[in-house]
Parts: C-alpha cells; sequence; structure tokens
C-alpha cells in the first residue's frame, strides 16, 4: 500500500448500489497518503450524497461537466491532468458501455478521454447484466484500451440474485490500486528537509540572518516527492512557491524550526535532510519597542541558538541524518568534523566562498561525504545536484 503515498487518485463514483462502499475506499486511499478527489455521475448522488464524500475527501466533489464555478477554479482537463491514477468505483454496465464507445457527455467520461493516466474500472452490477454479451464485448474493448479491470468478484447480490458482477471490497481496491504503481527509490517515506535562512529579531523591525534563498532546499523536495517521498518542507523565510505534492511548515526563528524538525522526525521520519542556514546565535532580549539611534555604539549579547541536526542525530527514533555544511576554507576537513561531532550519516559540503554556488546562486556543486566514502558532484543547476544528491541519499539509506 506505500505505492499510494503521494499519489493523486480521482475517484469517479457511478449509480449503483455499490456507490455506499466508495465511502470506505477513500477512507482507505487516504490512510495510505494518497490525495483523493472524488467525480460522481448524476445518478451516484442518488445513491450516496456529494456532501459525505466531500467530508471524507477533503476536497470540493465534482459532479458537472459544464459547471462556470468549477472550471473558474480546478477545470475539468486540469483535472483529468492532475490525476496519477482514475479509478472507477463501482462502475456500472452503463458507464463501462459509454466509457468503452468513446462517449463524453458528462464529467466522468470526458475526464477518461482527456487523461494521459492510467484508469481502472470496479464493475459492479446484476449478475445477468455482468454476463451479458453487450457488457462482455464492452469489457473486451476497455481491456483492449489498457484499461485496469478489477473484479468483479462473486456471490451474494444487492437485488437477491448469487453470481459474478460484485464490486470488490474497499481494501481490495486499494491494493489493487497501490499495484498500479511501480515502487520508486523512496516510495513511502517520510523526508523531512529544513530550507532556507533562519530570522533572529533584535527588536520589531530588525533581525539577524543570512543569505540562503532556499533554492537548494526547495529542490531537494521537489525531487525526493518525485521519488515517490512524502515530503515536510520546513522552510524559513523565503519567497518561493511549495513545490507539487510537498507539505510545507513555515517558521521564522532557529527554535521555531527546532520544533518543527523535531515533531515532523516523530512522524515517522525515515530520512532528515538539513539545507538550512540555521542562525546560530540570537540575540539574547529581542526590544518591545524599536531601538532609538541614541548612542555611538551599541552591544548585543547573542546566546546559542540549539543545533536542529544535531539533536535530530541524537533522537531516540533517529532518521537517516543528512547534514549540509556552507564553507569558506578548509572544507572537506571541516565537513568532516561536522560530520563526526552533529553523530550524521552523510553530509553535503559547499565552498561558499564564490559567487556561482551555494548561498542564492542557482547552481551548486557538492562533496558528498560519508563514514568511508565520498562523492563529488560538479557544479550543476541546484535541481540536477538535488537529483544526484536524493539519489545517493536513496541509495546510501537502503544500503
Ligand atoms: O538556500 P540557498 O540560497 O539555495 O543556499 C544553499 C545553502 C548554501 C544554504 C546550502 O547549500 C547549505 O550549505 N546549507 C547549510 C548552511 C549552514 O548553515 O551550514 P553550517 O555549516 O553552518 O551548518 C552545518 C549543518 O548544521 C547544516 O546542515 C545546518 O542546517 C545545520 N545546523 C546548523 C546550525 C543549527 N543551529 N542547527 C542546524 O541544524
Amino acid at each position: 500500500m506505500e505505492r499510494l503515498a503521494n499519489k493523486r487518485i480521482l475517484l469517479g463514483i457511478t449509480g449503483g448500489i455499490a456507490a455506499y462502499k466508495a465511502a470506505e475506499l477513500v477512507r482507505q486511499l487516504r490512510d495510505a497518503d494518497a490525495d483523493v478527489q472524488v467525480v460522481m455521475t448524476e445518478a451516484a448522488c442518488e445513491f450516496i450524497t456529494p456532501l459525505t464524500m466531500q467530508a471524507l475527501s477533503g476536497h470540493t466533489v465534482h459532479t458537472d461537466l459544464l459547471d462556470p464555478r468549477a472550471e473558474a477554479g480546478m477545470g475539468h482537463i486540469e483535472l483529468a491532468r492532475w490525476a496519477d491514477l482514475i479509478l472507477i468505483a463501482p462502475a456500472s454496465a452503463d458507464f463501462m458501455a459509454r466509457f468503452a464507445h468513446g462517449h463524453g457527455n458528462d464529467l466522468l467520461s470526458t475526464l477518461c478521454l482527456a487523461t494521459g493516466a492510467p484508469i481502472a474500472v470496479a464493475p459492479a452490477m446484476n449478475q445477468q447484466m455482468w454476463a451479458d454479451r453487450a457488457t462482455q464485448k464492452n469489457l473486451l474493448i476497455l481491456q483492449e484500451k489498457g484499461v485496469h479491470v478489477f473484479g468483479p468478484g462473486s456471490g451474494d447480490q444487492a437485488c437477491g440474485e448469487n453470481g459474478a458482477g460484485r464490486m470488490l471490497e474497499p481494501e481490495e481496491l486499494a491494493q489493487h490500486a497501490a499495484e498500479v504503481f511501480d515502487y520508486q527509490l523512496l516510495t513511502g517515506k517520510h523526508v523531512v528537509i529544513t530550507a532556507g535562512p533562519s530570522r533572529e529579531s533584535i527588536d520589531p523591525v530588525r533581525y539577524i540572518t543570512n543569505k540562503s534563498s532556499g533554492k537548494m532546499g526547495f529542490a531537494l523536495a521537489e525531487i525526493a516527492a518525485e521519488a515517490g517521498a512524502r515530503v515536510t518542507l520546513i522552510a524559513g523565510p523565503v519567497n518561493l512557491p511549495t513545490p507539487s505534492r510537498v507539505t510545507r511548515v513555515e517558521v521564522m526563528t532557529a527554535r521555531e524550526m527546532y520544533d518543527a524538525a523535531l515533531a515532523a522526525v516523530a512522524d515517522d521520519c525515515a530520512i532528515f535532510i538539513a539545507t538550512a542556514a540555521v542562525a546560530d546565535y540570537r540575540p539574547a532580549v529581542t526590544a518591545d519597542h524599536k531601538i532609538k539611534k541614541s548612542t555611538e555604539e551599541i552591544h548585543l549579547t547573542l546566546v546559542k541558538n540549539p543545533d536542529i541536526v544535531a539533536a535530530v542525530a541524537g533522537h531516540e527514533h533517529k532518521p537517516f541524518t543528512v547534514g549540509f555544511a556552507a564553507e569558506t576554507q578548509d572544507v572537506i576537513a571541516s565537513a568532516r568534523t561536522k560530520l563526526a561531532k552533529k553523530g550524521l550519516d552523510m553530509i553535503a559540503t559547499n565552498d561558499v566562498s564564490g559567487q556561482n554556488v551555494g548561498f542564492n546562486s542557482d547552481n551548486n556543486a557538492v562533496t558528498v561525504i560519508w563514514p568511508g566514502g565520498h562523492k563529488v558532484l560538479p557544479l550543476a543547476s541546484k535541481r540536477q545536484i538535488a537529483k544526484q544528491l536524493i539519489e545517493l541519499i536513496g541509495i546510501r539509506y537502503q544500503g
């Protein structure tokens, strides 16, 4: 089931008594960390209310092809593009017939035509209807199109008859849905990443910070999500959009980042990557009002911030912990010292004395070091560096 983590499932519900089981199916899919949106045909709404499905899926339910409100938000083409899998459960005989013959006369059939995602149907109907030659012909057409067919099962039917045509149970359907997806490097793993600077207030208008833009950490979050991970991105104050399928937690200070990191680590975190440039010190006191310019000198007392990555590495449920090191001299030796001192599994060090790498640049060049080995990742875009780094982390994590 972990293959469903982070996957976007569009659940189509058509008219049939088995529609009530779609509620439990949504629960099963969401328990496996899939994001679920629901599309219902007019007939489906006679069996179960859109409100129920909205409450369970956490999204507005889509029912109409020509709904101006829906088109202004997520239109049908966008919805078709959004899905990683369209699962129609229950799929009635009528829907299978319309789908087999390429009809686009309601939202669900249109989505099936417009999507590039895999499609699966879970037939549910009376046993005579299932055995009917027309239904069996439609089934063949759908199978030839590459549509996955889950079930149907056999047994007692709501109409009092007995035979093939029962929709599979929600748990079986969720399992079949998971099997549509391949295992990826980080499938189902919770990856927590810190990014950007921290900001430590001196008074209401002044603060101590650094030049981190968040670009390196955001690139890592994007690539980790693409590799199948469930990603929590703990971001300091930066001006970047949240990558797709990533949960962003916004923080300001090092202490907020520390709290957010430890909370995320307690949530079954497999891999922790500390990309953030955390302020090592903060003002001992934050003035309540703007400090006046009255004297020639002003003295700030700074106190040490907690070391986030060291605390994570020392956690009783320690994840595979990766640090970064921003160095301007003795780059490799200093990183090796940090690797050992902070108890890390791996560290990526960048020489930030140049203009083209490190802080705020779109590029980076790092040397990745772990106990007993290292690898140089030469100058490339931060996305390219993130790709290589996530692959290395995935391999060493599994090893
Ligand atoms: O954000 P960008 O503009 O894209 O720039 C990327 C980057 C240069 C910030 C990034 O590549 C990088 O080097 N990040 C680490 C910066 C840093 O603070 O390095 P450090 O050597 O001071 O810290 C070592 C490690 O300890 C880091 O993983 C850091 O996140 C962590 N740390 C440091 C202090 C602290 N209080 N808590 C920590 O967790």
